[in-house]
C-alpha cells in the first residue's frame, strides 16, 4: 500500500531555538519515518508580516540551513520553497472562489489583529493586508495541492487546518467528487514543552529563548542565566521542579539523567554547577548540528540547489492535481 502523505509548512521567521527542535523539527523528522513526507518553506506566507528584503532572504536561509542541519534528508522528504511551486497560488485562486467571507473573518490570527485595533480605538482594518485576510486560503492551497493526509502542527494552527477541510469540502461539494483529499491535523499531543530561561514555555515572543546554533560561549552564558531557586549547595534539590532538569533530560542519556537527578537529590551540588553540566550535554547534541548549519550558511547555492531539486519534485506532483483540478472546473477546453 502507498504510504501516507505528510506535509506541513514553516515559516521562515526569526530564527530556529531548541523549543522549536523538540516541538516541530524532530517530532516531524520522526514523522517522516512513516509517511511520505513534503516539507516547505512557507515564504510567501512569511511575506505578508516581512517586507524587509534581507530579513526575509536571510531568514528563509537559515531555516532552510537550520532544518537540513537538525537532519532533514532532501532525498527522503520532498523539501522545497513555497514559492517555487507556482501551481500553489494558482490554486489559491481556484480555492478563494470556494472560501467563504464568513468563514476567514472567523480566522483567530486575523481577529485577534482586528481585536487590537478596536481596543486601541483605531479603524478595525488597521494595518490588516489581504495576504493576513486570506492566510486560510493559501494553506489550503499549499495542503490540498499535494493530497495531504496528515498536516504535522503546532495547537495555534489546527482551526487553519479545519478552514482547509471546509473549503476542500465545499468544492467537492460543488463538483459532486472526491477532486480533494480532506486533510487531518496532527497535533503532537506528548512533546515535551521546553521551559525558556525565565521558566516560562519557550517563546520567540517571551524573549526567553536558546537559540539552536548560538556559539558555544554565547550558549554557556545563556544556559547561566537560567533561572533557579536560592538553595544554597549543600542543600537537596527537586530535579522534578528545576528548569535545569527540565532541559537536562531533553538532551542526556536516561542513564545520564537518573544519574543527575540523584545528584541533584542527594544535596553537595549548587546550581552553578548543575548548569555546567547542562551546558556540556546540550554543546555536545548542538555541536555538529552547528558545525552542519555553519556549512549551510556559507554555500547559498548548495541550500539553493536542494531546495530546487525539491520544488521540481513537488511541481511534478503539482501539476498532476492542477490538471485534474481545471478539467474538472471546467477551464481545461479540450
Ligand atoms: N501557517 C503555518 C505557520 O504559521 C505555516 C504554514 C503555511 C503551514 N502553510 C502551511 C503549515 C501548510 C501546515 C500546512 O506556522
Amino acid at each position: 500500500m502507498a504510504m501516507k502523505i505528510a506535509l506541513t509548512g514553516i515559516k521562515p521567521t526569526g530564527i530556529l531555538h531548541i523549543g522549536n527542535y523538540f516541538g516541530a523539527i524532530k517530532p516531524a523528522l520522526a514523522l517522516a519515518e512513516r509517511y511520505d513526507a513534503r516539507y516547505f518553506i512557507a515564504d510567501y506566507h512569511a511575506l505578508n508580516m516581512m517586507k524587509e528584503r534581507d530579513a526575509l532572504r536571510s531568514s528563509i536561509l537559515e531555516i532552510a540551513a537550520g532544518w537540513l542541519a537538525a537532519g532533514l534528508d532532501p532525498e527522503k522528504v520532498v523539501f522545497y520553497r513555497q514559492s517555487s511551486v507556482p501551481e500553489t497560488f494558482e490554486l489559491a485562486t481556484i480555492l478563494s472562489a470556494f472560501a467563504a467571507k464568513g468563514l476567514l473573518n472567523r480566522a483567530h490570527a486575523y481577529k485577534s489583529v482586528v481585536q487590537a485595533n478596536i481596543e486601541k480605538g483605531a479603524d478595525a482594518d488597521a494595518g490588516i493586508n489581504m495576504g493576513l485576510f486570506t492566510y486560510p486560503v493559501l494553506m489550503a492551497a499549499d495542503i490540498v495541492l499535494f493530497d495531504a493526509d496528515v498536516v504535522p502542527v503546532g495547537r495555534d494552527q489546527t482551526q487553519h487546518v479545519e478552514m482547509a477541510q471546509d473549503i476542500a469540502q465545499a468544492f467537492n461539494f460543488n463538483y459532486k467528487k472526491e477532486l480533494l483529499k480532506i486533510p487531518q491535523a496532527a497535533v503532537e499531543e506528548d512533546v515535551a514543552v521546553v521551559p525558556g530561561l525565565d521558566g516560562r514555555k519557550m517563546s520567540k515572543s517571551y524573549g526567553n529563548t536558546i537559540p539552536l546554533f548560538a556559539p558555544e560561549k554565547e550558549l554557556r552564558k545563556l544556559i547561566m542565566r537560567i533561572v533557579t531557586n536560592s538553595q544554597p549547595v549543600e542543600e537537596p534539590k527537586d530535579p522534578d521542579s528545576s528548569q535545569v532538569f527540565a532541559l537536562y533530560r531533553l538532551f542526556a542519556s536516561p542513564q545520564e539523567r537518573e544519574a543527575f537527578a540523584a545528584r541533584l537529590r542527594a544535596g553537595g551540588m549548587g546550581w552553578g554547577e548543575a548548569k555546567e553540566e547542562l551546558f556540556q550535554v546540550v554543546n555536545r547534541t548542538l555541536t555538529p548540528i552547528r558545525g552542519r548549519f555553519c556549512a549551510f550558511i556559507s554555500e547559498p547555492e548548495r541550500l539553493t540547489r536542494i531546495l530546487d531539486e525539491g520544488a521540481e519534485k513537488a511541481r511534478a506532483l503539482a501539476k498532476v492535481t492542477l490538471t485534474r483540478l481545471r478539467e474538472a472546473i471546467g477551464i481545461t477546453l479540450c
